[in-house]
């Protein structure tokens, strides 16, 4: 437990003990999150298999799930082996395989009780088949949709996008097991409303293609949807089988932006000093930059100043609105101060939280977290990293 300067033997106890900057995850929001999120799909009658890609930590999809179920969503084969090995039965892979990567989803079809991955594309679709048939093995797919993101995914319209799920279908070596879509483009809405019309498309487009496939003869098992906005926009999500939020665990400061969560519900933090205090410049330099925080550059069509992440009180993470975090280089974050005398209040040493504008990339930037419950620090959980 290499927490802070080398040589300390004992775990410290509070924050103000904490190296900078580092990665903090606040449990009591962190669980009020994963219960609300848990309690919302119960109430829209889907199951949860929720993305792990933003905390990586068995510790957080453990409190996901709630006890309930091991059914994960994961976006590396690396996660897919971390959490196999930490009892994760049932892991979907919801990034496109390609061919190269098949032995390392044979292997992990082989040694989990459930393995799906993800393919659009006929060729590969092919070169799945194959590989199963080599291995003796029986691969699960999903046929992801494009519902409107243009990341990946068939167009649901096309003839296509039928041909590939009849040719996925009438493989022996493989088992259609649903349409899976992920709404990426419901962040860029510019209201609330607008979310909401992007997850009736997310479902709408993917329960309309099943029902088509359906129609046509062929059985495509269930209907996967979900990013966080969408989910806690959502009025409904008749003809789907399971959602896979996974931001919400944090949330972050795009996500509030949105309206998707308050401020007081982020659950991610980087702790950060001061190391330079310019009162005549209304600044103030921060040891978090890019490399703690990233770079996103957050929901700039809500608000084009928005900076690159809240700054908060260290002690109480609320916001103080007289600090804007203006720009970032690698190791330095630029704050600038509504008036000389609010920069002057944080001299160097001082210590200050920023809510990131992303969480999962923030998360990303460190190899542990420190689990805090007000300035207290109860725990450390080291993520996966890698591919
Ligand atoms: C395929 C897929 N499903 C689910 C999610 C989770 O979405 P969110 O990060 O909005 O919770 C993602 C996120 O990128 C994704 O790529």
């Amino acid at each position: 437990m290499a927490l802070t300067d080398p040589g300390m033997a004992a775990p410290p106890l509070s924050l103000e003990h904490l190296p900078t900057p580092t990665g903090l995850v606040d449990l009591p929001r962190l669980q009020a999150n994963c219960l609300r999120m848990a309690e919302r799909a119960d109430r829209l009658g889907v199951r949860l298999r929720p993305h792990v890609k933003t905390h990586k930590t068995a510790e957080v999809a453990r409190l996901q799930l709630a006890g309930r179920a091991t059914s994960i969503t994961v976006s590396t084969l690396a996660e897919a082996r971390f959490f196999a090995e930490r009892g994760f039965a049932d892991v979907l892979y919801a990034v496109p395989i390609t061919p190269q990567r098949l032995p390392a989803a044979l292997e992990l079809a082989r040694r989990l009780e459930r393995f799906t991955l993800t393919l659009d594309h006929p060729r590969v679709a092919a070169a799945a088949a194959e590989a199963a048939a080599s291995a003796d093995l029986r691969l699960g797919v999903m046929l992801e949709v494009d519902c409107g993101a243009h990341r990946c995914g068939v167009d649901p319209a096309s003839p296509e996008a039928v041909a590939l799920a009849a040719q996925v279908a009438a493989s022996p070596r493989l088992e259609l097991r649903g349409l899976l879509t992920h709404a990426g483009h419901a962040y860029a809405c510019p209201s609330l409303a607008e979310v909401a019309a992007v997850a009736g498309q997310e479902r709408e487009v993917t329960v309309t293609l099943a029902r088509a496939l359906r129609q046509a003869g062929v059985g495509v098992g269930e209907v996967s949807v979900g990013s966080t906005p969408t989910i806690c926009a959502v009025d409904h999500l008749t003809g789907v089988d399971e959602v896979r939020p996974g931001n919400y665990v944090f949330f972050d400061a795009f996500q509030a932006a949105m309206g998707s969560c308050g401020l007081e519900e982020c659950a991610f933090t980087v702790l950060t000093t001061v190391v330079g205090c310019y009162p005549e410049r209304r600044t103030l330099v921060v040891d978090a930059g890019a490399l703690a925080l990233s770079k996103d550059a957050g929901p700039t069509h809500l608000d084009p100043h928005c900076g690159f992440g809240v700054v908060c009180g260290a002690a109480d993470c609320s916001p103080l609105p007289g600090l804007h975090l203006a720009s970032l280089t690698q190791e330095h974050g630029t704050v600038r101060a509504r008036t000389p005398q609010v920069a002057a209040a944080f001299p160097p040493g001082a210590r200050l939280r920023i809510i990131p504008n992303h969480s999962c990339l923030a998360a990303a930037c460190f190899d542990v977290y420190h689990v805090v419950d007000g300035d207290r620090v109860l725990d450390l959980w080291r993520p996966c990293r890698g591919w």
